[in-house]
């Protein structure tokens, strides 16, 4: 009678431990997934940006509209970092993750589309 009994709650035991296991592979596999495609899109996104021919000039007034308040007019440093000469402490997809990101606030991630993410990477290579 004992032996029985106790085999029985083992086996609910068995059972709850093994939901538990599904449950967390589960989750787990889900958080993965998720992972992987924005990592894919991000990875998508940047490969796009590089092989697209910026303009500067559209770049420069890209510039005035969204970073100027923080880095400046002249984007020699406000509340954000001088970013003369960035291009030699920064590649390009290091850039492109710093202006998506949203990383490190207070600066925002910025949606922009590749072809406006060349133009601001032009820019930021004139500034020497
Ligand atoms: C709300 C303020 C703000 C705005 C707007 C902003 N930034 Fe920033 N940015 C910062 C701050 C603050 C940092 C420093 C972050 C850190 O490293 O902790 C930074 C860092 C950077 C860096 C890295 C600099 C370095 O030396 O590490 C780049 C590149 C950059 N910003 C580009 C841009 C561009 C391009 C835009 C416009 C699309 C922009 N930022 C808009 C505040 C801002």
């Amino acid at each position: 009678m004992t032996t029985s009994s106790s085999s029985a709650a083992e086996k609910i035991l068995k059972k709850e431990i093994w939901k538990r296991v599904v449950i967390f592979l589960l989750v787990s596999f889900i958080f993965f997934f998720i992972m992987y495609l924005t990592q894919h899109q991000n990875n998508k996104y940047i490969l796009k940006t590089l092989e697209l021919e910026g303009s500067e000039k559209v770049g420069d007034s890209l510039f005035k509209t969204n970073c100027v308040g923080c880095h400046g007019i002249t984007a020699r440093g406000l509340v954000g970092p001088d970013l003369h000469s960035i291009t030699n402490r920064m590649d390009d997809k290091q850039i492109i993750n710093q202006v998506i990101g949203g990383q490190t606030p207070p600066m925002p991630s910025f949606e922009i589309d590749p072809q406006n993410m060349s133009n601001l990477l032009k820019y930021l290579h004139s500034l020497e």
